[in-house]
């Protein structure tokens, strides 16, 4: 009955209450739902070119043609991952940090420019495809998009650009994120910097077993960080090191 009268009515909902970081989170989110519709789309058109010539009834001609089909099929995957996937996830750890230490985020200005980054780079990589056929298929990996005779230069360029922007935006990202956690404000005043780490990293719990089995006293009875805090922190090392190599690809591929 209430969720009914939910569905119907909405909650009290009063955007102008809204604080900075909910503002930031919502821009966000918004625009990983809007890139979810687009590969929502484009997922439904490759479906359907790929019924085969029946399909031609519902569908104009353009779609069937080898170079537009590619140049979705390479766009769809970043257009999902990039602007959809890692927008929302970004939003909702942005949101979820400082809620869960209890400090406020490092910088909301930054999260901002995070979402614009990925929110134009995003953008620019399907420009890319949509106007010059890009299809080098969703890989920025050395040496495909080098492949300048058999795709525009041009696109090639700014399918970089629009990369290099999305990986920009996600050391913008990173950098929030452990710049807040490592904050020595609130609940973490008096905690230094390498209990910090050692929480980030999960040691402290490895540290208590240890002491465990050898019967000596825990590292520590209460982590400094709780555990999604912890999973946060490690899995924004695995992003730096993909946004290293993708970056770094990027680059090379443009000066050679
Ligand atoms: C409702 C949403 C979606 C639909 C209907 C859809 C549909 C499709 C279809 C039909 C293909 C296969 C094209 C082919 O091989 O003929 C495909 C490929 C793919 N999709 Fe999606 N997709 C959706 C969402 C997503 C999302 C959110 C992501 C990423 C997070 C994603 C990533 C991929 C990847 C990586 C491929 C492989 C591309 C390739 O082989 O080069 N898709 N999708």
């Amino acid at each position: 009955m209430s969720f009914t009268k939910t569905l119907i009515h909405g909650t009290n909902f009063d955007h102008k209450s809204l604080n900075a970081l909910q503002k930031v989170t919502l821009r966000a989110v918004v625009m990983a739902f809007l890139f979810y519709g687009l590969v929502a789309i484009e997922g439904m058109i490759m479906r359907m070119v790929s019924i085969g010539p029946q399909a031609k009834a519902f569908m104009p001609e353009e779609f069937f043609h080898p170079d537009h089909f590619f140049s979705i099929m390479t766009v769809h995957p970043i257009v999902g991952i990039f602007g959809s996937t890692y927008q929302l996830v970004f939003a909702a750890f942005m949101f979820l940090v400082p809620y869960l230490t209890k400090k406020p985020l490092y910088s909301v200005k930054l999260a901002n420019f995070v979402w614009l980054n990925i929110t134009i780079g995003t953008a620019l990589a399907w420009l890319a495809a949509f106007i010059w056929q890009y299809a080098p298929m969703y890989t920025l990996y050395w040496p495909l998009p080098a492949d300048t005779t058999q795709f525009s230069t041009i696109g090639g360029i700014v399918f970089i650009i629009g990369i290099a922007l999305i990986m920009i935006g996600t050391f913008g990202f990173i950098y929030n994120i452990y710049a807040t956690i490592f904050a020595r404000v609130g609940v973490h005043k008096n905690k230094t910097t390498k209990e910090l780490l050692i929480s980030g990293f999960g040691i402290d719990g490895l540290l208590n077993l240890i002491n465990k089995l050898k019967g000596k006293e825990p590292y520590t009875k209460e982590p400094a960080l709780a555990l999604p805090v912890v999973a946060i922190f490690r899995g924004a090392v695995d992003t730096f090191l993909d946004a290293l190599v993708i970056l770094g690809a990027g680059i090379l591929v443009l000066f050679i």
